[in-house]
């Protein structure tokens, strides 16, 4: 009896890895929906390995087909206890999706992508004001990212949401050799 509960109790924590990544849990949302300019209601969650393709196809879409995450990326980020992924979804669609690192006293956004036809609706807002309130939760004192710095729309999204710029990383993208721009929001 003690071994088939050690067995139950091992498997249940490797079950539990895999569907709950540890650094979010459903506690620290505050808003479960989002509600577009026509009153279509979008659900929000907490990202599981079963959104292992929701997450791929928007990225293809967001990246105009050249996803940066391959499905393994995305797949061990799921499963790291450091990491997690937050997605807005209608009917189990994934529309857009952020993806959150905890890096010393900062949460890191790692990826953030919206799916092209629901651009500019307020969903990348939406997950960065939802990973603000996370990284108030864990007591972290920043949000911090890096950006290719010809992405103007990403540098344009995250200044108006109060990112600063901290410095330049040279030659930081291994497909282009371009340089990466680190921003911060302080917290506190
Ligand atoms: C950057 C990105 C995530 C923004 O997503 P989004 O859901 O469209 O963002 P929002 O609707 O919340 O945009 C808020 C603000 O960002 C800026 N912005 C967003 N898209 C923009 C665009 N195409 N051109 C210029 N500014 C833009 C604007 O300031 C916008 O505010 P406004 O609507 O009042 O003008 C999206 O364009 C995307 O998926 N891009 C490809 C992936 C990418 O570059 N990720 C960032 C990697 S660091």
């Amino acid at each position: 009896m003690k071994k088939f509960k050690d067995w139950f109790l091992e498997k249940k924590a490797e079950v539990e890895k895999v569907f709950y990544p540890q650094i979010i849990d459903e506690k620290m949302l505050k808003n479960r929906h989002y509600r577009l300019r026509n009153g279509q209601e979008l659900d929000l969650h907490i990202g599981t390995s079963l959104d292992v393709e929701n997450i791929m196809e928007i990225q293809e879409s967001a990246y105009g087909g050249r996803a940066p995450w391959s499905r393994l990326t995305v797949y061990n980020e799921l499963q790291n206890s450091q990491s997690s992924f937050l997605l807005v979804s209608k009917y189990g669609e994934g529309l857009a999706f952020i993806a959150l690192a905890i890096r010393k006293d900062s949460l890191h956004i790692t990826n953030i992508g919206t799916k092209f036809s629901y651009q500019k609706q307020g969903l990348a807002t939406f997950l960065i004001e939802e990973a603000t309130r996370i990284a108030e939760k864990l007591d972290l004192k920043q949000l911090t990212l890096e950006v290719r710095v010809t992405n103007t729309p990403a540098k344009k999204l995250y200044r108006k949401l109060g990112f600063k710029d901290s410095y330049i990383k040279k030659n930081y993208y291994h497909d282009s050799g371009e340089d990466a721009l680190e921003m911060y929001y302080q917290i506190k």
